[in-house]
C-alpha cells in the first residue's frame, strides 16, 4: 500500500520545499510509502521536471513514483491528498485578497477535476492565496465530495501565534499550546491566546506578568506581529514565506491523517459554529479525531474576541460575494 499525493504549483518555492520532506517521510511517517504526481501549468513543467530529477537522486526509500504532469485529470488520479500550492504569492505592499482575481480561476477546474478522478477519501489542502477562498471555491467545484475534504492553510499563522508567545514568555515553544487562529488567512485573523497553555497549565498569570496590560499588549505588538507576519517576510526577504509554509503544510496534513492530542488551526467549512455563516471555510480551533477535522466546541470567546472573530468572517463573506461577481461560485 503507498499513498498518492498530488502537489500543484510544484515546480514553484513552496512545492521545491515540500516534495523532499514528503519524500523522506516527514508527512505520513517512516512506514508509508509514496507516490508524488507534480502538477504544473506548460511554463512550470522544466522547473517541476528538475524537482522530479533530484528526487530520483535523493534515493528515497519511501518514494515508489513520480509523475511530472500539465494535465489535472493525470495528476488527481486516485490521488489520496491534494496540496493546492499553485498560486500566485503576492508581492510587497498587497494584500493576500488581492490575489483573488488573478488566482480564484485556478480551484474551480482543480476541484471538479478532484471530483471527477480522485480517491473517495480525497483530502484537499489549499495553501495558493487567498487560501480560504479558495478552498471555498474548489470544494463548491468539486461535486460528490464531502466540504469537510477541504481545508485552508492556517497552521503557518498558529506556529507563528505560538513561537511569538513562547518569546513573550521566554519557554520553549514545544511547551506552548492551544493558541488557536480564527478567520481568514489574512491581516484580519484572530490569533487567540485566552486559553493558551505552558506545559499544560493556564499561560494567563504568566503573560500578564511579562507583558503587563495585556490587552494592550495583543493589540499592538502580538496581533499585528502574528497577522502581519506575511507581509514581514516579504519586506525581508524579497519574496513570501516558503520553508515555513511547506513546514506547515505538512503539519496540517500529517495531524490530519495521524490524529492531534490537543487544539490546532485549520480553515474548514463552517455548519455555523459561532455564528460564523453555513459554508465559508473559516480558521477555527479544531482536532483530528479519526481522520476528521472536528471544530472545539463550547468555547465562550468574550465581547472583545468575537468582534475580532466576527471582523474576519465579515472579510471571509466580502471574498464571498467577489467571486461571486466574478461568475466562479
Ligand atoms: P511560486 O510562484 O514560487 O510557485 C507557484 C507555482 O504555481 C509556479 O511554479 C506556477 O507555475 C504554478 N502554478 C500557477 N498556476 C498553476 C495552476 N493552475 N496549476 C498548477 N500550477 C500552477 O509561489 P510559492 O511561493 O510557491 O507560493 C504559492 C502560493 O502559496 C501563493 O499563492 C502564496 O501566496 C501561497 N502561500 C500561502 C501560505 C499559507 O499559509 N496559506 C503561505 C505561503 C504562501
Ligand atoms: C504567508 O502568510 O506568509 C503567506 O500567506 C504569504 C503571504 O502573502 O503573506
Amino acid at each position: 500500500m503507498s499513498t498518492t499525493i498530488t502537489i500543484t504549483g510544484a515546480g514553484g518555492q513552496i512545492g521545491y520545499a515540500l516534495l523532499f520532506r514528503i519524500a523522506a517521510g516527514d508527512l505520513l511517517g517512516p512506514d508509508e510509502k509514496v507516490r508524488l504526481r507534480l502538477l504544473e501549468i506548460p511554463q512550470g513543467l522544466k522547473s517541476a521536471e528538475g524537482a522530479a530529477l533530484e528526487l530520483q537522486d535523493g534515493a528515497f526509500g519511501l518514494l515508489e513514483d513520480v509523475e511530472v504532469t500539465d494535465s489535472a485529470a493525470v495528476a488527481f488520479d486516485r490521488c489520496d491528498l491534494a496540496l493546492l500550492v499553485g498560486a500566485r504569492p503576492r508581492g510587497p505592499g498587497m494584500e493576500r485578497g488581492d490575489l483573488l482575481a488573478a488566482n480564484a480561476g485556478i480551484f474551480g477546474p482543480q476541484g471538479a477535476a478532484i471530483a471527477e478522478n480522485a480517491s473517495p477519501g480525497v483530502r484537499v489542502t489549499v495553501v495558493g492565496n487567498p487560501a480560504n477562498t479558495n478552498a471555498l471555491i474548489a470544494a463548491a467545484s468539486a461535486d460528490g465530495v464531502p466540504a469537510e475534504r477541504f481545508t485552508a492553510l492556517t497552521r503557518l499563522d498558529e506556529n507563528r501565534a505560538r513561537a511569538q508567545l513562547a518569546l513573550a514568555l521566554e519557554a520553549p515553544v514545544a511547551a506552548v499550546r492551544r493558541v488557536p487562529i480564527w478567520g481568514n488567512h489574512s491581516a484580519t485573523q484572530f490569533p487567540d491566546v485566552s486559553h493558551a497553555t505552558v506545559d499544560g497549565r493556564p499561560a494567563a498569570a504568566a503573560l500578564a506578568e511579562r507583558v503587563g496590560d495585556v490587552t494592550a499588549w495583543l493589540e499592538t505588538t502580538f496581533i499585528p506581529r502574528v497577522a502581519k507576519r506575511g507581509a514581514e517576510i516579504i519586506d525581508v526577504r524579497g519574496s513570501s514565506s516558503v520553508a515555513s509554509a511547506a513546514n506547515a503544510t505538512i503539519d496540517h496534513v500529517r495531524d490530519w491523517v495521524r490524529g492531534t492530542d490537543d487544539w490546532t488551526s485549520a480553515g474548514v467549512v463552517s455548519h455555523g459554529e459561532y455564528g460564523v455563516p453555513e459554508g465559508l471555510i473559516c480558521s477555527f480551533p479544531v482536532r483530528s479525531v479519526d481522520g476528521e477535522w472536528r471544530i472545539v466546541e463550547d468555547l465562550e470567546p468574550d465581547d472583545w474576541a468575537r468582534e475580532r472573530i466576527a471582523a474576519s468572517v465579515a472579510e471571509l463573506v466580502d471574498e464571498r460575494e467577489a467571486v461571486r461577481s466574478l461568475g466562479l461560485l
